[in-house]
């Protein structure tokens, strides 16, 4: 499968008129084609299109790209999202199974095993503008952990996550060239 298989599978007359319907400017309609993209972009690096079937959480996962694209590679994806209308509506659309979720106090609030856990583009490590501290982020870390199953794999990107290394170090491999990747 290429970008361009994936594309036409997400972008579909459906996905147009639905996109048609909405009167404001949505990025995730406009910018389609850059989210796809770098959607596809983290699957790639994930070997996604190379692994067999994974069980896949994507946590804050918008409109559902990633989790989408996971499908259409054969794997079983799932999402959360904050309670958004828009973003439940095109979950829908899209058959993305995304549950209302919030996350709190640095905990995911999901009960399951999942081979891989995603986060994308949120500030879930930001507080109100300040940043979790390492003993934050070792909570974070511990709840996603019991998440995963044996060998599984905790994936996001964030800022200049400062005091991630130090919960990090000692405790798991990690690898933080491009997306942060953990393993349990
Ligand atoms: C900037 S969008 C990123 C969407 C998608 N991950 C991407 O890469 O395009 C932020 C997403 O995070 C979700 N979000 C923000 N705070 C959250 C929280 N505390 N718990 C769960 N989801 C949250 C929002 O609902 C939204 O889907």
């Amino acid at each position: 499968m290429q970008l361009e298989d994936v594309y036409k599978a997400i972008v579909t007359p459906e996905f147009l008129d639905l996109e048609k319907s909405f009167m404001d400017n949505v990025k995730y309609f406009s910018d389609k084609e850059k989210h796809i993209k770098r959607a596809w972009k983290y699957a790639k690096k994930l070997n996604l299109d190379e692994l067999p079937r994974k069980r896949i959480l994507d946590i804050g996962t918008g409109f559902g790209y990633f989790p989408k694209i996971c499908s259409l590679l054969g794997h079983t994806a799932e999402g959360t999202n904050l309670k958004n209308p828009l973003f439940n509506i095109v979950n829908r659309h899209m058959n993305v199974d995304a549950c209302i979720r919030k996350m709190d106090d640095q905990r995911i609030f999901i009960s399951g095993k999942y081979d891989i856990i995603t986060a994308f583009q949120l500030c879930f490590h930001k507080n109100e503008g300040r940043e979790w501290n390492a003993y934050e982020w070792e909570v974070f870390l511990r709840n996603a952990m019991d998440m995963l199953s044996k060998d599984g794999l905790l994936a996001f990107e964030v800022n200049r996550p400062r005091f991630l290394k130090e919960a990090v170090r000692g405790n798991y491999h990690y690898d933080f060239k491009g997306l942060i990747r953990i393993w349990k």
